[in-house]
């Protein structure tokens, strides 16, 4: 049990609730050695508060990347979002490169953006008062160059509740002191963090594309010296957080791990605990284990992390 393998019937004899621990699902699955941690105690290096952000990740991320020999020299991360783990891997000098891809428009606007002008993003953030009526004139703009339109998703980001971009999502009321929609809009902590990926700059790739459809034509040809990020929306067995979250949420969850399962490069993949995903774990022989968040309504909630072999054991 201890190297995370989904034993099928371990279950049976004894519920962890009848055991008197906290009420994990009913569970084969160890508990990673390494807890989730504080978000306040791992450097924010994204300027996107990103929904489902995997900043509580960062530990198990440096010990898998600090195991690895010779040291990687690119992290792809084919559902990168606010891109944390890569901009993590390569800011502390666990990989030489990273690639992040992302396939929502205005997400990939603001990466670009912050890659390719960066300085001006950064006149623009000094410049914004975030008003209730400023963002609402925003989110009503046409942008016309990439920049405004990174702009634009940037400020919607931090603007809206819980940074979500979907259709749908509304404005933070009260924010936090009472500020409402400006209490997230923190502009010179922002202009350090693209100071800091601009000084990255060559070192951060990214591209506007579908993961799916990148790991269906590269994974079986990344080859040793990469390594893979896997954080796709959570969709499986009807979850739905991934579909409120995400303007694009729809994953063959089945056909990613074959992937995965086929191509032999080394990877780390997330998901919220389903029984599909469980199966999908005991079909393809990988490794997982879970870990214990609380989300923002202060409930327990299980994180898998899932590893083509032993990663994160005791
Ligand atoms: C769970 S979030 C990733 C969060 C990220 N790990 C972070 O820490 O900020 C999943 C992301 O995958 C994106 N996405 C969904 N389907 C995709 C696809 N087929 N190709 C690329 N990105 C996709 C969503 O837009 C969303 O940004």
């Amino acid at each position: 049990m201890s190297e995370g393998k989904i034993c099928p019937d371990a279950g049976e004899g004894g519920s962890p609730a009848a055991l008197g621990r906290v009420p994990a699902p009913a569970d084969p699955i160890p508990v990673s050695p390494i807890p989730a941690v504080n978000v306040a105690s791992v450097p924010q290096r994204s300027p996107l508060r990103y929904p489902g952000g995997k900043t509580w990740l960062i530990p198990h991320i440096r010990h898998w990347l600090k195991g690895i020999e010779p040291r990687p020299k690119l992290l792809v991360e084919p559902f990168a979002g606010g891109g944390i783990v890569s901009l993590t891997a390569v800011m502390e000098g666990l990989v030489d490169r990273c690639l992040m891809v992302e396939l929502d428009r205005d997400v990939a606007a603001f990466w670009h953006a912050a890659l390719r002008h960066g300085p001006e993003l950064c006149e623009m953030v000094q410049d914004f008062e975030p008003t209730r009526e400023a963002v609402d004139a925003l989110s009503r703009q046409v942008p016309e160059t990439v920049l405004e339109h990174g702009f634009r998703t940037l400020v919607l980001n931090r603007t809206r509740r819980g940074g979500i971009l979907a259709p749908g999502a509304s404005l933070s009321r009260y924010g936090e002191s009472g500020k409402g929609v400006a209490s997230r809009w923190y502009p010179g902590t922002l202009k350090k963090r693209f100071s800091v990926i601009g000084g990255c700059g060559q070192r951060i790739g990214f591209s506007e594309a579908d993961g799916m459809a990148l790991l269906e034509v590269m994974a079986g040809s990344l080859g040793d010296n990469c390594v893979l990020f896997v954080d796709p929306p959570y969709t499986a067995g009807g979850k739905r957080a991934g579909k409120r979250l995400y303007a694009h949420n729809e994953v063959d969850h089945g056909r990613l791990f074959e992937l995965l399962a086929d191509g032999k490069t080394d990877f780390v993949m997330t998901y919220d605990r389903a029984p599909e995903i469980e199966a999908l774990v005991r079909k393809h022989g990988f490794h997982v284990v879970q870990v214990e968040m609380k989300n923002t309504h202060h409930a327990r909630i299980y994180e898998l992390v899932i590893t083509p072999r032993p990663v994160f054991v005791h």
